[in-house]
């Protein structure tokens, strides 16, 4: 399964392009976590996400586009989307937007909605890719649906070695937590989901962001109580780990040991954001539970949170 990882360079982002054009899947490095890319505009290709993660067909898909005049092809860009547009991308954000009518783009990716989410990565080999591919890309994070994403091209190998035709390796994605997904209509953006792009950040650009209109988030289990699901269980805002437990410590936590990981010795939430999933990985294997400490729930704190959150809820 490790054979599938590629060491990211410049002749392998066309080799990427080539397989992506040829309708296969391929394993893209993101800022925020590993994607597992289809072309955008071929329904079997895009079939073939759906299949490999297992992943139910009524969750639709992020496309990824070089910028704004590629998204303009496939979405109505409203003047709003197009502010945020220039704010932050490239980068960890994601626009979910009115599909344009009469374009190439699958319905799968949409699965059946009449919105697309549309988002510009900032990772060089993304671009690089979708410099020589010329349309966008179809990409769900690179994991079995319902599990934790992957930040590491070993964590794809092991969940979907079998299924990509190539894992391109660019070590550690930077951000770590997925993008934050915005839902732009007339009335303003509504936030669906926080993540790599803080809330505070974007505020200044959205003005005060609406409510999410009852149906704009799908029955996805991106959204579900329970996703990004280790086998162990996990609980939160634990000061002191219980005996046997492995810990997920942030800030001034000093205790050593193979059961235990600090997201963050100095408190910062970027590190944090960007150690949370490879930790998770990593103590999951070593521990049937996972004491993990309190995050501040400001900033990239908000995603760390909801990740956590949801990682923790019973299993149904
Ligand atoms: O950072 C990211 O966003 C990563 C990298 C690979 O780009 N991608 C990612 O994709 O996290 P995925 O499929 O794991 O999560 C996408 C989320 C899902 O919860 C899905 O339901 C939601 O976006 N979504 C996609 N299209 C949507 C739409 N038209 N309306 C509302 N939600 C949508
Ligand atoms: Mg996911």
């Amino acid at each position: 399964m490790r054979d599938k990882i590629t060491p990211y360079a410049a002749d392998s982002a066309e080799k990427a392009a080539d397989l992506l054009r040829a309708g296969g899947l391929v394993a893209i490095p993101t800022e925020t976590v590993y994607g597992l890319a289809a072309d955008a505009t071929n329904d079997l290709a895009v079939a073939k996400i759906f299949e490999a993660k297992q992943r139910p067909s009524f969750n639709p898909l992020i496309i990824h586009v070089s910028d704004l005049a590629m998204a303009r092809g496939f979405a109505d860009v409203l003047p709003l989307a197009a502010k945020l547009a220039e704010a932050f991308w490239p980068g960890p954000l994601t626009l979910v937007l009115p599909r344009k009518l009469g374009t190439k783009l699958s319905h799968l990716v949409s699965a059946g909605l009449e919105t697309v989410a549309i988002r510009c990565p900032a990772a060089e080999p993304a671009q690089a890719i979708l410099g020589k591919f010329g349309r966008p890309f179809a990409a769900p994070s690179a994991n079995q649906s319902g599990s934790i994403s992957p930040t590491l091209a070993t964590h794809v190998a092991v969940s979907l070695g079998d299924a990509v035709e190539m894992i391109l390796d660019n070590g550690p994605c930077p951000v770590g937590v997925e993008s934050t997904i915005l839902k732009v209509t007339e009335n303003g953006a509504a936030l669906l989901r926080p993540g790599g792009l803080p809330v505070e950040e974007i505020l200044s650009v959205s003005g005060p962001l609406v409510e999410a209109q009852a149906g704009s988030m799908p029955q996805a289990p991106g959204m579900l109580a329970r996703h990004y699901a280790p086998t162990a269980t996990l609980q939160l805002n634990v000061r002191k780990p219980q005996v046997g437990a492995a810990y997920l410590g942030f800030g001034s936590y000093t205790q050593r040991g193979p059961l235990f990981r600090n997201l963050s010795p100095a408190a910062d939430l970027r590190e944090a954001a960007a150690n949370l999933f490879r930790y998770i990985h990593e103590l999951d294997v070593l521990a049937d539970r996972i004491n993990v400490a309190p995050i501040p729930k400001e900033g990239l704190g908000l995603a760390i949170n909801d990740r956590l959150r949801r990682a923790a809820a019973p299993r149904e």
